[in-house]
């Protein structure tokens, strides 16, 4: 998998799309969509898949961090 974006799409005000099943998936900034982020275990539960789909190991709390300020401010 080559970037967090090959899904969530590098706008993230925009809807993404799954690269393999091709489902919509919904939009990650919050201003987009407010339920984002507000599930802890689902949060933990995606980035837990997510990273070492993408970076090969677990995100560290720090850019876990940095990615939910950031998604949280567009
Ligand atoms: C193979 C496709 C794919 C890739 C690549 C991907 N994701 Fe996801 N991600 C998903 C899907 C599917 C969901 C669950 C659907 C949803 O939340 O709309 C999701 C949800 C999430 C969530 C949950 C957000 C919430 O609603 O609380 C986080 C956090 C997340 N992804 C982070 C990442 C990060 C960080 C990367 C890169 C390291 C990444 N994702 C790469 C498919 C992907």
């Amino acid at each position: 998998m080559a970037a967090c974006a090959s899904c969530h799409t590098p706008d993230p005000t925009r809807p993404g799309r799954h690269v393999k099943t091709g489902r919509e998936i919904e939009p990650m900034a919050v201003s987009a969509t407010p339920t984002r982020f507000t599930d802890p275990a689902k949060v933990e539960k995606r980035f837990s898949r997510d990273c070492p789909n993408v970076l090969g190991r677990d995100c560290t709390a720090k850019e876990k961090g940095d990615f939910i300020l950031f998604l949280t401010g567009q």
